[in-house]
C-alpha cells in the first residue's frame, strides 16, 4: 500500500528541501547569447519583435561583450548584417566583412570571451537563401565552397568556434577540411545538425534582414514532422567531424533533444530561437505571463530534456537571476 507511507510532497515542503531535491540546475556558463552586428558607429537599433534586443554596431557590441563576460555567460554567437548583399553573399567570406571585423574588435577588447560565429550565407545574399541559387534551387556543392571560405575567414579573424547553420549536405566535412588545411586543427565545429524549417525563425529574419526573397527553406532545412531524420543528420555530422551538435528550435522539439541526448555522447546544444523568445516577451508585455518565471522555466526544461548548452536571447537576464 503506497499511500500513506509514500508522500512525494515531503520533498516539496520548504524552499531548502526543494532545492536539495532539485535535479536540474542552470548556470550562466552554459548560455550563449546571439548578437546582430550592423555597420556604423554608436548604434543600438531596437529589434521591435524581440525587445529589448538590438542590432549593434561593432563598438557597441564590444561594450556589450564586456558586460556579457562579466556576467559569466559562456559565449556569444555572431550574426552579421552586411552593408551590401549580392548574389554570391561575398561579404560572408570577406576578411573585412562585418563579422570578421567584429571578431577582431571583440577579441582585442575582451580576449577571454568565447566567440562562436554562425556560418551561413542568408544574411549576405540578395535573394536571402542560404546558398548559391541555380535555376531557383539552392545548389549544395557550390555552396560548400562559400561556407568553407566563411568559416576560415572567421577563424582567421579570431573566432573560437564555427557553427554552420545552412543545412547543406557535407558542410561539416568541407569546413573541417578547409580549417585543417589552413592550420586550424584545434578549432571545433558546432553543427546545427537538426535544424528544422520553422516558422519560429520569423522575428530573427527581421533582426538579421535575412528573409528569403522567393520560396522558402524547405529544400534544405528539415521537415518539423520528422524525428528519425534528425538522428540521421546528427550521425552524418559526427562522422564528418562535428565536435558539438545542435537541435533547433528548442522548446517545440524537446523529444528530439531527448533522443539526441540518449544516442550521442557529445555536447548537445539547443537554440531557443527568436519566435520562442518573442512569444514569451509578448505574453509578458500583455501581462498574461510572468516574464522572469517563463524565462527560467523554459531554460530549465531545455536542460532537463538533455541540453548541455543553450543559445538564448535570455542569456543576460537569466544570468542576472542566477547571480542573485
Ligand atoms: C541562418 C540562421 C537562422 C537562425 C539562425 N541562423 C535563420 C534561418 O534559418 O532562417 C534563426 C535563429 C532564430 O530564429 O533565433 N541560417
Amino acid at each position: 500500500m503506497p499511500f500513506p507511507i509514500h508522500r512525494p510532497r515531503r520533498l516539496r515542503t520548504t524552499e531548502a528541501m526543494r532545492s536539495l531535491a532539485c535535479e536540474t540546475r542552470l548556470h550562466p556558463a552554459s548560455f550563449i547569447l546571439p548578437l546582430f552586428i550592423c555597420p556604423g558607429e554608436g548604434i543600438r537599433r531596437p529589434i521591435s519583435s524581440m525587445p529589448p534586443q538590438c542590432q549593434l554596431s561593432i563598438d557597441t557590441a564590444v561594450e556589450e561583450c564586456r558586460e556579457i563576460h562579466a556576467l559569466g555567460i559562456g559565449g556569444v554567437i555572431l550574426f552579421g548584417l552586411p552593408a551590401t548583399k549580392d548574389e554570391c553573399g561575398s561579404e560572408g567570406y570577406d576578411d573585412n566583412g562585418i563579422v570578421q571585423r567584429a571578431i577582431r574588435a571583440i577579441k582585442s577588447a575582451v580576449p577571454e570571451l568565447l566567440i562562436i560565429t554562425d556560418v551561413c550565407n542568408c544574411e549576405y545574399t540578395s535573394h536571402g537563401h542560404c546558398g548559391k541559387v541555380v535555376d531557383g534551387y539552392v545548389d549544395n556543392d557550390a555552396t560548400l565552397e562559400w561556407l568553407a571560405a566563411g568559416a576560415v575567414s572567421h577563424v582567421r579573424a579570431g573566432a573560437d568556434m564555427v557553427a554552420p547553420s545552412d543545412m547543406m549536405d557535407g558542410r561539416v566535412a568541407a569546413i573541417r577540411t578547409a580549417l585543417d588545411k589552413n592550420g586550424y586543427l584545434t578549432t571545433p565545429i558546432l553543427a546545427y545538425s537538426a535544424k528544422y524549417a520553422s516558422v519560429f525563425y520569423g522575428p530573427f529574419r527581421e533582426a538579421a534582414e535575412s528573409a528569403p526573397q522567393f520560396g522558402d527553406r524547405r529544400s534544405y532545412q528539415m521537415d518539423p514532422a520528422n524525428s528519425r531524420e534528425a538522428m540521421r543528420e546528427i550521425e552524418l555530422d559526427l562522422e564528418e567531424g562535428a565536435d558539438m551538435i545542435m537541435v533547433k528550435p528548442a522548446m517545440p522539439y524537446l523529444d528530439i533533444v531527448r533522443q539526441a541526448r540518449d544516442r550521442f555522447d557529445v555536447p548537445l546544444c539547443v537554440y531557443q530561437v527568436s519566435g520562442e523568445y518573442s512569444m514569451i516577451m509578448a505574453a509578458a508585455q500583455n501581462g498574461w505571463m510572468d516574464e522572469e518565471r517563463a524565462m527560467m522555466e523554459s531554460l530549465t526544461c531545455l536542460r532537463r530534456a538533455g541540453a548541455d548548452l543553450i543559445i538564448t536571447y535570455f542569456a543576460k537576464p537569466a544570468a542576472r537571476v542566477l547571480g542573485r
